[in-house]
């Protein structure tokens, strides 16, 4: 590591003051004579209402903050989780994040993302970079040249601003498989960009048969179809390899494009031989990074179908166009500039996948295979059903669980989060207040000796009990 930049001793020593014990131990500066003027100038947009936290802040007299805005700080730090692993963690003890995302993150790949400052176009990063390009190549299970994978700074969303601003043009047909919450964004976002969108819903809980959308396929000539493979406001996953062999037989001109966001890294998926077309996800799920990184597989195909567009893609940040030669030069070692990366974020992700690829990704899915089967058999025990209603089409990486009508969410979360526990409330519209969801993706997964997943099905029980439910 780098030694620090030299910094006047008076303030290195204010700034380490001011991390161990906060604000007031900044050396007293003088407010200006209209603070508030000037804070109007320079965030106009900031209301005085709310608390902030600017470099400004400071022009504040702290007696206008309310801090009854402010969420609770913590007394004291909880025992939890990670602290099962305490001899070999670096991380503050913390209630275990079992949402679909972010998961718990591996201390390595922590620690990666203090790596000191570098260029985006420096020899180190350029390495760095190419070779976690190389390694997405192998966790999407692809070796044809012609793919091409992409790392945005952005998140998982940001897949889906690729998608539609460069992969469909506007007017044009895409069939929207409709399994809940994510699918209808999808299907939002490709409209923005100005598809014309049919979207195939199947009742909540389930996802649309193949026997229905041969139909939707057979009737009109899509370019594309879009299917969300994990829909994370339910659970249901769909299943990708019958759904591509009919795609390819009855329509094969149409492209088919995933939302792995909530698969990739816990559900299998071969991209060249399910001959998938593009797979978008995120690096806070299953992959086990940090937010911020929009991370995708597109095939030979779909960046042909980028390269004959009529017109330039409506986009400027969000156009593959802009980013296909970065892309390619970096994984060429070569160092290229469109817009800056996070090198920190891909530092992080360099490590993520050298972890993940440790080991044969056949196990990795077996592995969340027989711990979802586990949680889900827990689930059952205590007569509790699932939002995905046919095993068949229940993830791995997450369960969504419907609550007994006497127990709220409202009431179930804040038990399980003194348990140091933290669970999700549902989101789909239809019915988001009846159910929870449990995310078992990554570390919590493939990390037993953290106990992270008994923990939590302890907690789910106790909780229940706590709340006066008992199985009928
Ligand atoms: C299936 C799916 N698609 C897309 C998204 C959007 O990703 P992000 O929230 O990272 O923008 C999510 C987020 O949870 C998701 O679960």
């Amino acid at each position: 590591m780098l030694p620090l930049q030299p910094a006047g001793p008076t303030l290195r020593s204010a700034l380490r003051r001011r991390l161990l014990l906060g604000p007031a131990s900044m050396p007293h500066q003088k407010a200006p004579e209209n603070p508030s003027a000037r804070l109007s100038l320079i965030s106009r947009h900031l209301g005085t209402e709310y608390p902030i936290n600017t470099p400004f802040a400071v022009e504040r007299h702290p007696d206008t903050i309310d801090t009854s805005l402010l969420p609770p700080r913590p007394k004291h730090a909880r025992s939890l989780s990670t602290s099962s692993n305490k001899m070999s963690s670096f991380q503050a003890p913390h209630p275990t994040l079992l949402i679909p995302g972010p998961i718990e993150f591996d201390d390595a790949v922590l620690q990666s993302m203090s790596h000191y400052s570098e260029s985006h176009v420096g020899p180190g990063f350029v390495a760095t970079f190419g070779e976690t390009l190389s390694m997405l190549r192998k966790l999407f299970q692809t070796t044809d040249p012609a793919s091409q994978p992409f790392v945005l700074s952005g998140s998982g969303t940001l897949g889906w601003d690729l998608v539609a601003a460069n992969l469909v043009e506007p007017g044009e047909d895409v069939l929207v498989l409709g399994t809940g919450y994510f699918s209808d964004g999808f299907a939002d976002c490709l409209r923005v960009y100005g598809a014309n969108v049919t979207e195939l819903k199947a009742p909540t809980g389930s996802r649309p048969g193949l026997p229905d959308i041969e139909k939707a396929l057979s009737e009109k000539k899509y370019k594309m179809l879009t299917v969300t493979h994990v829909d994370t406001s339910t659970g249901v996953l769909s299943e990708l390899e019958k759904l591509s062999e009919m795609v390819h037989r009855v329509s094969p001109d149409t492209l088919l494009i995933v939302d792995g966001v909530c698969s990739v890294a816990c559900e299998e998926i071969h991209f060249d031989k399910w001959k998938l077309d593009g797979v978008v996800t995120a690096s806070q799920k299953a992959i086990g990074c940090p937010a911020g990184l929009s991370i995708s597989m597109f095939s030979g195909r779909a960046i042909e179908t980028l390269e004959s567009r009529s017109r330039p893609p409506a986009a400027y940040f969000a156009s593959m166009k802009n980013w296909l030669p970065i892309m390619q030069n970096y994984e060429n070692k070569k160092p290229s500039y469109f817009a800056t990366p996070s090198p920190q974020l891909v530092h992080a992700l360099h490590t993520a996948l050298t972890l993940i690829l440790a080991r044969p990704l056949s196990e990795r899915f077996a592995k969340h295979t027989e711990v979802s089967n586990k949680i889900k058999q827990a689930v059952a025990e205590l007569g509790l059903k699932q939002v995905a209603s046919d095993p068949k089409n229940q993830a791995h990486g997450m369960t969504a669980v419907y609550l007994p009508q006497t127990v709220k969410a409202t009431e179930l979360l804040p038990i399980l989060a003194k348990k140091n526990v933290v669970f999700a409330g549902g989101i789909h519209r239809e019915i988001a207040s009846t159910y929870i969801r449990f995310g078992h993706m990554g570390v919590s997964v493939m990390n037993p000796e953290r106990g992270d997943i008994d923990r939590a099905i302890k907690a789910l029980q106790e909780g229940l009990a706590e709340l006066g439910y008992q199985k009928a």
